[in-house]
């Protein structure tokens, strides 16, 4: 049986210790804030938004929700990004993604202050983690490399394959493996010898938005294997990337969906949330 990893364990420790960071903060007198815009009824944005409300509670951070409606215009919404950018109170702010059609969410990216910019989406940020000189780590790639931190791989010299070359997770977690000195490959959607390819990894990390897209012919024998979807197909319930039972009987460790990427990607942004208000509070 391979090792499960247990993202939900692991994400407690890493609550437990900004906890304590939060708490250390708040004896300088410093209060931990954290802006949170959802625009439009997204189910699955609701329950993303609720779970960070519900992290920032338990760590003792201050959550602030501003819940638009989907008419909400370009201009609304970046003059209310323009005031928590001034507010000295609100140490983070983050849109949650996507914006209803006709929203840009590029624009809005680009309007969030980089110095409270705890998504690490701001191209500023963008060009910090490319160069491996980062304040705001990217929180669903940092959560990966903790969980892969927690199976005491190896990552140097590793061959890693990142399934899926989005800018939220699959660039910047080729990013992450690569400063850890993994020879990295990123697939996607034109990749030729997907498989083939996919089948060298030691480290293999599949972002790609599609259910039971990793069979277990595409997994080497003994890789460590990490899966960041969150496929909701219908009439099943969550689940991830990798078809995880015939997947499981090949690798050396894996992670569930739920309970293994997801909860991580919450702990990070808690963490950057208590690293943005040190900085602005010339704490290092
Ligand atoms: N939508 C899906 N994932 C994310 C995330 O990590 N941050 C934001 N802002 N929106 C998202």
């Amino acid at each position: 049986m391979p090792e499960i990893i247990d993202g939900k364990a692991i994400s407690a420790a890493v609550k437990e210790k900004a906890a304590k960071e939060v708490a250390k903060l708040k004896e300088q007198g410093i209060e931990v804030t954290l802006a949170v815009i959802i625009v439009g009824e997204d189910p699955a944005s609701r329950v993303y938004v609720n779970n960070k409300k519900k992290a920032c509670e338990q760590l003792g951070i201050i959550s602030r929700e501003y819940a638009l409606p989907d008419t909400t215009t370009m201009e609304e919404l970046l003059a209310l990004i323009d005031r928590l950018n001034k507010d000295k109170a609100v140490n983070g702010i983050l849109c949650q993604m996507p914006l209803p059609n006709g929203l840009n969410g590029k624009l809005v990216t680009d309007a969030i202050d980089p110095a409270k910019d705890v998504d690490a989406f701001h191209p500023v940020n963008v060009g910090k983690i490319m160069i491996g000189d980062y304040d705001f780590l990217p929180c669903t790639p940092a959560g990966v490399m903790e969980l892969l931190k927690s199976t005491g791989v190896e990552i140097s010299g590793k061959r890693a394959v990142v399934i899926g070359r989005s800018d939220i997770v699959g660039k910047p977690m080729a990013m992450l493996l690569l400063h850890a000195n993994a020879t990295v490959t990123i697939c996607h959607s034109r990749t030729k010898n997907l498989p083939e390819i996919c089948r060298e990894a030691d480290i293999l990390v599949a972002a790609v938005g599609r259910a039971d897209f990793v069979t277990a012919d595409m997994v080497k024998d003994g890789a460590v294997v990490i899966d960041v979807g969150m496929n909701r197909p219908e009439g099943r319930k969550l689940c991830g990337d990798v078809a995880f039972c015939e997947v499981a009987d090949k690798c050396s460790a894996i992670t569930p969906v739920p309970g293994g990427v997801g909860p991580m990607t919450i702990a990070m942004l808690m963490k950057n949330t208590i690293t943005a208000a040190k900085r602005q509070n010339g704490i290092n």
